[in-house]
């Protein structure tokens, strides 16, 4: 595999999110930087009304999925700020480096699944490589930092996406119940991909069209870990009209032209009932599963959470509240520590059109299982 060098003002290589229509793509600097790309001979700048943003860590520049689609490349573009006073501010000369991009295009697409990272950086990384440079697409589906209460926590998304992807595929993003806590939370939608601000949203990246859900905590509102700091209750509410919007614009969305798979990602597994005071949100959980077996119709859910891989089946073990169809659980830390690591697992998924091959590895080059998921 080739090793893609970068400025070392950044703190690694850029990552670039599907959200939507459009990629956001995310540089962690190391020092205050003004920043932009330029893409098929446009600019897109990472700006605050028009100000070049360099009062943040990590820079986000919005860009049109038709333009990075058919450029495939783009060029960051950037200049170390070296004094911004009022009137007269200084920075460095300007610099520029150009990165390969590949949109998902293939018949079949390679997926890596992890999530549950839990601040581990490395062994995601070796497991996340099993597909090398061949990669379509990574989805980090929650609690890839441990806890947001510091910022430093939310480079653990960018290194790990550009450790996977070294910028060059898109990545999607789900929000975990980790990723809920800490000071810092209120601000997750600035660290991290969103639309409008929005943790849940829908995506088509190639024929692949997906939708990323967000069940928040794992716990009641009212339980005391949380002192009286969340209202998720009324957020999934908003998520359940969210859903219902996303089926009354069905022709732009699932079944939208080029359309041939459709998934549904989503930190938490809802469609199952865990143990209290786990045991949530029951009938709000099932009328989602309704609305997606009724609707949308998803051949596969992808979930995290319970640090384990495995396939659940419609009808299975896990299926409490009727799953619309197979659920992939795939992220998980190992307790033990051998030789000073940890060893991480997640899931390789070739998706077709009519079926998922699904490898679970983990970052011991070692493979844990195979399972073929066959769609109706
Ligand atoms: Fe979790």
């Amino acid at each position: 595999m080739g090793t893609v060098f970068y400025p070392d003002i950044m703190d690694c290589l850029p990552s670039v999110f599907a959200v939507g229509n459009e990629y956001q793509i995310f540089i962690p600097f190391k020092k205050p930087a003004v920043v932009w790309a330029e893409i098929g001979g446009n600019a897109y700048y990472d700006d605050s009304n028009g100000i070049l943003r360099s009062n943040c860590h990590v820079h986000r520049i919005h860009v049109p999925m038709s333009v990075l689609d058919k450029a495939m490349q783009y060029t960051v573009i950037f200049r170390v700020m070296t004094d911004r006073k009022p009137y007269f501010p200084e920075s460095e000369d300007e610099r520029r480096f150009t990165l390969a991009f590949r949109p998902v295009r293939k018949e079949a697409i390679n997926i890596y699944l992890l999530s549950d990272a839990h601040n581990l950086e490395k062994e995601p990384v070796a497991a996340g490589r099993y597909f090398d440079d061949n990669i379509d697409l990574l989805v980090l589906n929650g609690d890839i930092p441990n806890h947001s209460g510091d910022v430093q926590n939310f480079n653990s998304v960018y290194r790990i996406a550009a450790g996977i992807t070294k910028g060059e595929c898109p990545v999607v993003f789900s929000r975990g119940n980790h990723d809920t806590r800490g000071i810092h939370a209120e601000e997750f939608g600035m660290y991290t991909p969103t639309q409008n601000g929005r943790t849940y949203y829908t995506f088509k990246v190639g024929s692949l069209w997906g939708m990323i859900l967000d069940c928040g905590e794992d716990k009641p509102d009212t339980h005391p870990e949380y002192g009286n700091t969340i209202c998720f209750h009324h957020f999934r509410l908003q998520e359940t009209q969210f859903i219902k919007d996303v089926i009354a614009n069905a022709d732009s969305e699932y079944n939208a032209v080029g359309v041939k798979n459709r998934v549904v990602i989503c930190h938490i597994p809802f469609t199952y009932v865990h143990k209290p005071p786990f045991d949530i949100e029951q009938e709000l959980y099932a009328e989602w599963a309704s609305l997606l077996k009724e609707h949308i119709k998803p051949q596969l859910l992808l979930f995290g959470h319970n640090h384990c891989c495995r396939v659940c089946p419609v009808g299975g073990e896990m299926d409490h509240l009727g799953q619309p169809c197979a659920a992939v659980i795939a992220g998980c830390p190992s307790k033990a520590v051998k030789w000073g690591r940890r060893t991480y697992s997640g899931a390789a998924l070739v998706l077709r059109e009519n079926c998922a091959e699904i490898v679970f590895n983990n970052s011991n080059g070692e493979i844990i299982a195979k399972h073929t998921i066959n769609f109706n």
